[in-house]
């Protein structure tokens, strides 16, 4: 597969099929992805990855604290800002129209939202999860390197066939994730990262992006 296949064919897909995810092939992705770039080669991501037991075991601890309507965990940092502006707020609200509007949920119904967003904290279904930490103490560049990382995670995982969906939803669920699996003080969840075979009955197509003169600009030439 090429570099513009695995990124056109990357999506953050929320419907996966149970059948596993050989380990091996989890070891290759995360060995070629360590290649990803650092300020300083700092590689400050701590990933951990989770299967089998006790992923079901994660997956039912947080069913159990939905079901019973538990509070979010007290955040570790913030996931947007508290007034998001333009064009920002405008751009998250399409996606909110056309992640629900492809379920068939309308605006108004908060509750269905609501439901088909609880899917997070069953990986949308998947086999196998990665959970990305950062040391507390690290600064913002250091986040990017994060990102880059988990990037590269997700096309290399198109590579072998497979889809993924990175959700900070987890980081509502630390203390869950945390129990699971008893990382150092010192470190934070940052996201995690559902990663399996598609379920192509659950495809709701690709989210569409601003034009690129919206986000880019060139200069010269
Ligand atoms: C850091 C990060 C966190 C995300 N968290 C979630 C999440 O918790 N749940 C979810 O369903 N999608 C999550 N997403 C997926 C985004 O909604 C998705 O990437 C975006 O809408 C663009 O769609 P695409 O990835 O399918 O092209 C996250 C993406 C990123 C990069």
């Amino acid at each position: 597969m090429d570099v513009y296949e695995a990124v056109e064919s990357r999506r953050a897909v929320r419907g996966f099929t149970d059948r596993p995810v050989p380990e091996q092939t989890l070891r290759r992705v995360l060995s070629a992805a360590a290649h990803a770039p650092s300020g300083s080669n700092l590689q400050p991501w701590h990933s951990y990855v989770l299967t089998g037991a006790p992923l079901a075991e994660l997956k039912k601890r947080a069913g159990e604290r939905l079901a019973a309507g538990d509070p979010w965990d007290e955040p570790e940092y913030e996931q947007y800002p508290a007034a998001l502006k333009s064009p920002y707020r405008e751009r998250r609200a399409a996606f909110g129209e056309q992640r629900y509007g492809s379920l068939g949920i309308p605006r108004e119904d908060v509750e269905a939202r609501q439901r088909a967003a609880s899917a997070n904290w069953d990986c949308f279904g998947a086999p196998a999860a990665l959970f990305c930490y950062l040391d507390r103490d690290l600064c913002r560049p250091q986040w990017s390197d994060a990102g880059m990382y988990l990037q590269t995670v997700m096309l290399l995982l198109r590579a072998e066939g497979l889809h993924s969906c990175p959700q900070m939803a987890w980081a509502k669920f630390h203390e869950s994730v945390a129990e699971i699996l008893v990382p150092p003080k010192e470190l934070l969840l940052f996201c995690g990262l559902s990663i399996g075979f598609e379920d192509t009955a659950a495809d709701t197509g690709r989210t569409p992006r601003a034009p690129l003169d919206e986000t880019v600009t060139f200069v010269g030439g």
